[in-house]
């Protein structure tokens, strides 16, 4: 049974080893310039000689304004030391794949004085002494007490971290009060964990959605590709998360639409109506509607408000149909449909 536990959890591990490209944190950055002016940048789950969060921070440093940019790399082992051992077994979860360590960045020079830094490469960064690497006492961990030290210092947290602990992550950066935008995957907005703090709105969507990631050497998998050398899975269902302000959660979706009951009719289950698609949303009508999960992307909390989802039972006891069955999933005259996201109009 100790055998399975492990390959479980060296399987997880696994999934989680998925990197980001420089060309994807580009895209969506380019939203948020105005957030970074004398910031602390946190990349938490990063190795700076990998990572390409890193690499994105250090070569805008100057241009972004950034005090200072922190990123912490994790051993790869659940036990909390960080000992340095030589050789270990792969498939072994407990055992460091990496030793984990900490880089402080708060000088980047800036040789042809164009405002961005010619090579993000650490070493050619700690050529300067005002920046420093040091090794961690831990294994690197995001949970661990000197990342949460950092975590405190930190004004941003900008990162990947690892899809299969993405409920703790996101509860450590709201208990901290941090401000965030991290990729995850999007089946995360059903988690009961996570779909609560998107109807308080203290987290969103970001603009774009990431598709091909680069994964390890020898990894295989579905949708497997080789690009430049460089092997890259494709995702189908990645996006950002945020709760740093960005322009288009100001931005009204035009509705066309009219309502009709033949066309939009009630469930059974819940005492709201079904919209099939995001932008037939109807214009006229008042009460709860269920909408696509896709909705997000267009979500403007001063044009609707969001409600619950029709999954996990979160926050939907009062849309409940009187002396009906309550399932998770909507049904229309006996018939199972999608999850939804239940909106009602602010104006
Ligand atoms: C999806 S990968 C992304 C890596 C990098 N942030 C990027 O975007 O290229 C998630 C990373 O988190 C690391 N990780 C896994 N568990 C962690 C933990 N408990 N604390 C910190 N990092 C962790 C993994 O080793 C992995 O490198």
């Amino acid at each position: 049974m100790a055998g399975n536990k492990n390959l479980n959890a060296a399987m997880k591990a696994k999934n989680d080893e998925f990197y980001t490209q420089l060309t994807d944190i580009e895209k969506e950055l380019r939203h948020y310039t105005q957030h970074f002016r004398d910031k602390v940048v946190f990349c938490n789950c990063d190795d700076p000689y990998e990572s390409n969060f890193f690499k994105y921070f250090a070569m805008n440093f100057n241009r972004l304004g950034l005090k200072k940019l922190i990123a912490t790399c994790y051993n790869g082992s659940p036990v909390q030391g960080n000992e340095l051992l030589l050789q270990f077994d792969i498939d072994d979860p407990s055992e460091p794949k990496k030793i984990a360590h900490k880089i402080e960045i708060t000088e980047v020079s800036d040789m042809n004085g164009d405002g961005a830094i010619d090579l993000a490469d650490v070493r050619y960064l700690l050529q300067n002494d005002k920046n420093v690497i040091s090794i961690l006492k831990g294994n690197g961990d995001f949970r661990s007490p000197e990342c949460v030290e950092l975590l405190k210092q930190a004004d941003i947290v900008v990162t990947n971290p690892p899809f299969s602990k993405f409920r703790e992550y996101v509860a450590q950066l709201v208990k901290y009060e941090k401000k965030f935008l991290i990729i995850g995957n999007m089946n995360a907005i059903k988690y009961k964990e996570i779909f609560p703090f998107i109807i308080e709105n203290k987290l969103w969507l970001g603009y774009s959605f990431p598709k091909m990631f680069k994964i390890p050497d020898r990894a295989e998998g579905k949708n497997v590709k080789i690009v430049d050398g460089i092997r890259l899975q494709q995702f189908g269902n990645i996006a950002w998360y945020t709760n740093l302000d960005i322009q288009k959660r100001h931005e009204d979706l035009i509705l066309y639409k009219q309502y009709t009951p033949e066309e939009f009719p009630k469930y059974d289950n819940y005492d709201a109506i079904n919209v099939n698609k995001v932008a037939e949303i109807p214009f006229d009508y008042e009460g709860v509607m269920g909408v696509p999960i896709t909705f997000l992307d267009k979500y403007n909390p001063e044009q609707f408000e969001i409600l619950g989802i029709t999954e996990n039972n979160i926050i939907l006891q009062p849309y409940w149909v009187p002396n009906c069955k309550k399932y998770d999933r909507p049904y229309i005259n006996g018939e199972r449909k999608y999850s939804r996201i239940l909106i009602r109009k602010k104006r």
